[in-house]
């Protein structure tokens, strides 16, 4: 009789026994004596496994040797109340059948406790861990949490191009997209690459950021949100940097800073409260193995309001602090995250933000303020992490947004379509991006940004 399979994490859940399920997935231990094995089944439902009991003189002793840590099999089998401790149901198993065996002489997780160092080098193996079984389920929630959050306030997925003509951020550091055979390259008549003869008759790049598309999607449907990946070629070997990492970037008509701080606040409350009623179990087990105060950080962000202060205010109190730091921060430093850290951690004890940036340290686009120094940027700073949140107003004014294009030397001609905006009714608009892997790191508690996506990109990374 073909039994549909169940998922372990439903019949971990059960209280009743007595009926035949099937299950399948991965071994992760096997353990036992001559008559009897105990095999701990896992298939990525649950961060728990289920034991399978395999009376031994009931099977054929091929089949049982092909069953170790690795082997993915099926098992027909009863359901009973489990004996042993820590769990609820097990399945004394009636019929197994081997879909792959895992050689004990060269699969790589072969014990429990890795490091995460070695894990790495095999990434293309770690979401069998319990680890990475739980950072991913999480993943996955907070993806899920984020799209509801935006979809219950009346905001429109808006989707952005990954390849773009443009440079979003003005930074400079991004990835070429090109069909040119580059050893014989067309040539300008001033010796440059000829673009105009490439894929899409100029020069391409994957994108920093989706927010200049972002803002003509708000210009029309009031407030819309990006979740995409984007891409930076900065070489910063940080565990805070990828080159390739998914960005959330909400949009919004007619919100100035104060409501794009309230709306970044009540957003990353909603979404850490959702991963906490959705993904206990995993939570507290990455709280038992890695970070012990990943509970009582994630209740503390909760619990308190995010402190707000301007620029100039977290840079007093940096100077005052008598704290060595290896960056000297002086006003119109770039604040580095060793400076964040301490306003957050030590100095308010709470998540800040920090606002109205000097201009020279923030992108093109936002708003400038009447002081003629500083522009209406805000960042987001949380422990552990730093910078979580970058956003801004954006300037409405299509005078005040030319002249600082023109004040930057950038090129018109990858960004006359953006200042139409500022031509075509323009309103005053505000948004912010989170980089989601961040908001992972902060979750889960991990301390390396490698270990919240699936196939990290970092330079000289991306073998899978
Ligand atoms: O501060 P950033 O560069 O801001 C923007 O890109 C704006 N266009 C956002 C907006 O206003 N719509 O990046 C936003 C966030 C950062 O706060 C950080 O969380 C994350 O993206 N981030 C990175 N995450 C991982 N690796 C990197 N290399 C990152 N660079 C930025
Ligand atoms: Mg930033």
């Amino acid at each position: 009789m073909e039994i549909k399979r169940t998922r372990i994490v439903e019949l971990l859940n059960k209280t009743e026994f007595g009926e035949t399920v099937c299950v399948k997935g991965w071994v992760r231990t096997r353990r036992g004596n001559k008559q009897v094995a105990f095999i701990a089944l896992n298939d990525g439902s649950t961060i728990h496994s289920i034991q399978i009991v395999i009376d031994l003189v009931r099977f054929d002793e091929e089949l049982l040797k092909g069953i170790t840590t690795g082997a993915c099999i099926a098992v027909n089998g009863l359901l009973v109340e489990s004996q042993g401790q820590g769990q609820t149901a097990e399945i004394q198993a009636q019929d197994i059948e081997i879909y792959g065996k895992a050689d004990p002489a060269t699969y790589p997780l072969q014990k429990k406790g890795h490091s995460l160092e070695f894990l790495r080098e095999i990434a293309y193996l770690r979401p069998r861990t319990n680890t990475f079984g739980a950072i991913f389920r999480i993943r996955h929630h907070l993806a899920f949490a984020i799209h509801d959050y935006f979809n219950k306030q009346g905001f429109y997925y808006f989707h952005t191009p990954i390849i773009t003509a443009s440079d979003a951020e003005g930074a400079g550091s991004m990835f070429q997209v090109t069909m040119l055979d580059m050893n014989k390259a067309p040539l300008t008549e001033d010796q440059k690459i000829d673009y105009s003869q490439d894929f899409f008759g100029r020069h391409t790049n994957l994108t920093v950021s989706g927010q200049l598309e972002g803002e003509l999607g708000a210009m029309a449907l009031g407030g819309i949100y990006t979740f995409g990946p984007t891409f930076r070629a900065e070489n910063s070997n940080t565990p805070r940097h990828l080159a390739e990492f998914w960005m959330i970037e909400p949009e919004v008509a007619f919100n100035d800073i104060n409501d794009n701080m309230n709306l970044a606040e009540d957003f990353l409350k909603y979404v850490i409260s959702y991963a906490m009623e959705h993904c206990k179990d995993d939570i507290e087990f990455l709280n038992k193995m890695y970070d012990n105060e990943l509970l009582d950080r994630l209740n503390f962000v909760l619990d308190n309001r995010f402190v707000r202060l301007t620029y100039t205010e977290g840079v007093e109190i940096l100077e005052k602090s008598g704290k060595k730091f290896d960056f000297p921060v002086y006003w119109g430093a770039d604040l580095q995250s060793e400076h964040e850290r301490y306003l957050v951690e030590e100095h308010f004890k709470c998540p800040v933000i920090l606002t109205d940036y000097p201009k020279e340290i923030k992108s093109f686009y936002m708003k400038q303020n009447d002081d003629g120094k500083t522009v209406r940027g805000m960042d987001v700073l949380f422990p552990k992490i730093g910078e979580i949140i970058g956003g801004s107003e954006r300037e409405a004014d299509y005078e005040k947004l030319l002249n600082r294009i023109k004040e930057l030397n950038m090129s018109m001609d990858s960004l006359w379509w953006y200042i139409d905006t500022r031509k075509f009714g323009t309103a005053p608009h505000a948004g912010f991006g989170l980089g989601f892997e961040r908001l992972v790191l902060f979750i889960t508690g991990m301390g390396n940004i490698r270990d919240v996506i699936p196939f990290p990109r970092t330079p000289k990374n991306a073998e899978f």
